[in-house]
């Protein structure tokens, strides 16, 4: 079937060029302006009712495109998200379910380096996109992490460009194998949840340019996304769904994007200008939009030409969608087994291991029985709330994950667990007063544990592990009180390391977060720490198969663990514990000038994340592309060739170790700062090898173009390449240098 989709979609392109211009021939500007606002999110979010009732054809999906029907003009169904397909999981008078797989988050996926399993992954959302008879997948989300207390960082993949780009192509080219559209986003610089849909980014051009819009440039080069959607928030004062230079300019002309652009859903706020700029479909629509589009060409404000483009690129949309190509069907019943299974090895390769005093892990075979504490350890977080959840069937906790790998844990604490979790739950639903209750996930506070309780662990358990989790979702930035410990996390730390530590036994931490925590200051306790991300339904499973060395981790930080927020270039210019009614979703704040509200100064320009570190030698708890193995690997036989554009670096990995395992080399260059202040260094790529055995031996080869050395001049407006010496670096991690060569850019 995909084949037919793929075959006709192409072969037919001239035929549907043709409908198209048959179609603008016929449809009057009223028809236009329906097409080009969608239909969707009944009542969901905002009393206005949205146009006609498309919502039971995919029920719970984000939106529809409006078909026209004297025309037999189709429509396409659009749905969340990056973490999988975002849908009901039961319908009105029908029986039976519509479960979807629950992939790991974005950060894993970015976790893991691994371009080619990241496309994997996206090829199986695509399919059970397909199976359910959804046309466009709103994902990936791609935003940069400017700053870890943004809420939906979860869903976005890193502090680089380069690695957020080149992970966003991979999962675009997953999605769109088998015709369904992918759909990046939110185009561009939407780095908070506070006030997002009336924030204004100030920022310059250059940290716009080689931050912020670098990552779109190369997931739109090397991905050929079929949908774009811009952002809420404004930049330099215009929303984003209302720029020109972003939208046409710089997305299409530059980057050559030829898709179908569409705003966030009630993203913007003048119709004709999105239509002016180039934003072809609003979603998900009303009434005053389709309104405004009809008065202001009618009053001469809006030239049908605009309105024209955004059709033409709707249609070209709709026509080559799966539902609408002949003898389409589908069945409701994607391979869910199949697709569980790849989130569960998918997420073994983004699992980072922080931590691994004296063989820690993996956990001795002698090892029968785990002492296992922490509530997430029980309510395990399979991902982050809002758009970005997926309803799914079941979690695997780490209980069930440990149970099934066959190690015995204590019915008794794991009842108490159970009860103070259901409790403390219900008592934290009632503190909810969010807009959006429905949306965030209420997590228990951590059950304070007795010494004699510990006491009775250390008896009976030979090893123990400690969970801690996070949430975070849309709506809501975190608070600074999230990113550190609370004392009870502490206490149980303190307590159940000191006491498995006299009994000589070891104690490991899992880190079940949907972004950055505090770790500097306990990190020196448990013997081991694995930061597992928010990894899917399968999450439990995934993370015993790394603990039992079934599988050894090879994932690395796409971001920097810092010590103390301050420390973060970022800090001074984020809403960090905003009170006044910063409730961020639909409603749309008056403009009261508050600073990080409604607007926030990108004042660190390009300085984020390890940019910012590095550049002044700023301490982290875990550095940039930071990530242990169960083994090691010796780096060798560095070599750079350059020739014309192209710098070509090879070098030699070999597992030294004693274990099969898989390595990420990263190559960073340091650029010579004459005319422009530069960063001390930068990611050019990255690769990771197949799985070695102990003494095997691979050589990378890693490719940098000259024109990705350039840094962007504000004055000119224009990439320059600073010539001089560059320092080439092969590094295991961006403070983990192994090999180091020069070359001269004349
Ligand atoms: C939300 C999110 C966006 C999502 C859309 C549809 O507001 O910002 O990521 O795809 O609406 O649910």
């Amino acid at each position: 079937m995909a084949g037919v989709v793929l075959l006709c979609a192409t072969s037919c392109k001239s035929k549907i060029d043709k409908t198209i211009d048959e179609m603008l021939q016929k449809m009057t500007l009223e028809e236009k302006a329906r097409i080009i606002v969608g239909t969707g999110n009944e009542g969901r979010w905002v009393s206005e009712t949205s146009f006609g009732d498309m919502k039971n054809i995919v029920p719970g999906a984000a939106g529809t495109t409006c078909p026209i029907e004297r025309l037999d003009i189709p429509f396409v169904i659009l749905s969340d998200g990056p973490a999988g397909v975002n849908i009901d999981s039961t319908r009105e008078n029908e029986s039976g379910t519509f479960y979807c797989t629950h992939f790991p988050i974005g950060t894993v996926m970015s976790s893991t380096w691994n371009t080619e399993l990241v496309e994997n992954v996206g090829r199986a959302i695509g399919d059970e996109a397909m199976h359910y008879g959804v046309d466009v997948v709103l994902g990936p989300g791609m935003n940069i992490h400017r700053h870890p207390l943004n809420g939906r960082n979860f869903e976005y993949y890193s502090e680089d460009p380069l690695l957020t780009g080149k992970t966003a192509a991979a999962m675009i080219r997953g999605i769109q194998a088998n015709g369904v559209a992918a759909c990046p986003k939110h185009f561009a610089a939407n780095n908070q949840e506070t006030n997002r849909m009336g924030n204004d980014v100030q920022v310059s051009q250059r940290a716009l340019r080689e931050i912020y819009l670098k990552g779109f440039e190369i997931a739109v080069r090397e991905g050929h996304p079929k949908t774009l959607m811009t952002s809420y928030n404004k930049i330099n004062g215009i929303s984003v769904s209302e720029r020109h230079d972003l939208v046409t300019e710089f997305l299409r002309d530059e980057c050559g994007f030829d898709g179908t652009v569409m705003t966030d859903w009630y993203g913007g706020d003048h119709p004709e200008e999105q239509m002016k700029a180039g934003n072809d479909l609003i979603m998900p629509g009303q009434q005053w939009q389709m309104d405004s589009i009809v008065n202001a060409v009618n009053a001469g404000r809006l030239d049908i030409k605009y309105v024209d483009e955004c059709v033409r690129r709707i249609l070209k949309l709709v026509y080559t969608s799966p539902r609408n190509q002949p003898g389409h069907t589908y069945d409701n019943n994607p391979d869910l087994k199949a697709h569980a299974e790849i989130t569960r090895q998918s997420a073994t390769e983004g699992i980072v291991l922080l931590k691994n005093d004296a063989q820690a892990l993996p956990i001795a075979s002698s090892v029968k029985n785990i002492a296992l504490f922490g509530c997430a350890s029980y309510d395990f977080i399979p991902g982050g709330t809002g758009s970005g959840d997926v309803r799914r069937a079941y979690t695997v906790s780490m209980l069930e994950g440990l149970q099934n790998a066959g190690y015995e844990i204590d019915p008794l604490l794991s009842a108490r667990y159970d009860e103070f979790v259901k409790k403390s739950v219900a008592e934290n639903l009632t503190k909810v007063t969010a807009r959006f209750a429905d949306m965030v996930r209420i997590r228990p506070d951590e059950m304070p544990l007795t010494e004699s309780e510990i006491a009775a662990q250390v008896q009976r358990a030979d090893y123990a592990i400690i969970t801690l989790g996070r949430t975070c979702g849309e709506y809501y930035d975190r608070t600074s009180s999230d990113f550190v410990l609370t004392d009870v996390e502490r206490a149980m730390i303190e307590n159940v390391c000191r006491a498995f530590h006299a009994a000589g036994k070891k104690v490991a931490v899992v880190l079940n977060i949907g972004g950055v925590i505090e770790t500097a200051s306990w990190k020196n306790l448990p013997d081991a720490i694995l930061c597992a991300w928010q990894p899917g339904q399968e999450g439990g499973n995934s993370v015993a198969d790394l603990l039992s060395g079934k599988q050894n981790p090879s994932g690395k930080l796409p971001m920097t663990f810092p010590v103390v927020l301050s420390d973060i270039g970022a800090n001074a210019n984020f809403p960090v514990d905003q009170t006044s009614e910063n409730v961020s979703v639909a409603s749309r704040r008056v403009d009261r000038g508050e600073k990080n509200v409604d607007f926030t100064r990108y004042d660190e320009g390009i300085y984020v994340g390890y940019r910012w570190f590095d550049s002044r030698q700023v301490e982290v708890s875990y550095p940039f592309g930071y990530g242990l193995s169960y083994t090691t690997f010796d780096y060798s036989n560095m070599k750079v060739k350059q020739s014309g554009k192209e710098i070509k670096v090879t070098v030699d990995i070999t597992n030294s170790g004693t274990v099969d395992g898989k390595e990420v080399v990263q190559l960073y260059i340091t650029a010579p700062g004459a005319s422009m202040d530069k960063p001390a260094k930068e990611l050019k790529a990255f690769a990771k090898t197949s799985s070695l055995k102990p003494g095997k031996k691979e050589t990378v080869t890693l490719v940098v173009k000259t024109d990705d050395l350039r840094s962007f001049d504000e004055t000119s407006k224009k990439w320059q390449l600073e010539p001089g010496t560059y320092k080439v670096m092969v590094a295991s991690n961006s403070r983990d240098i192994r090999a180091t060569e020069t070359i001269e850019i004349k």
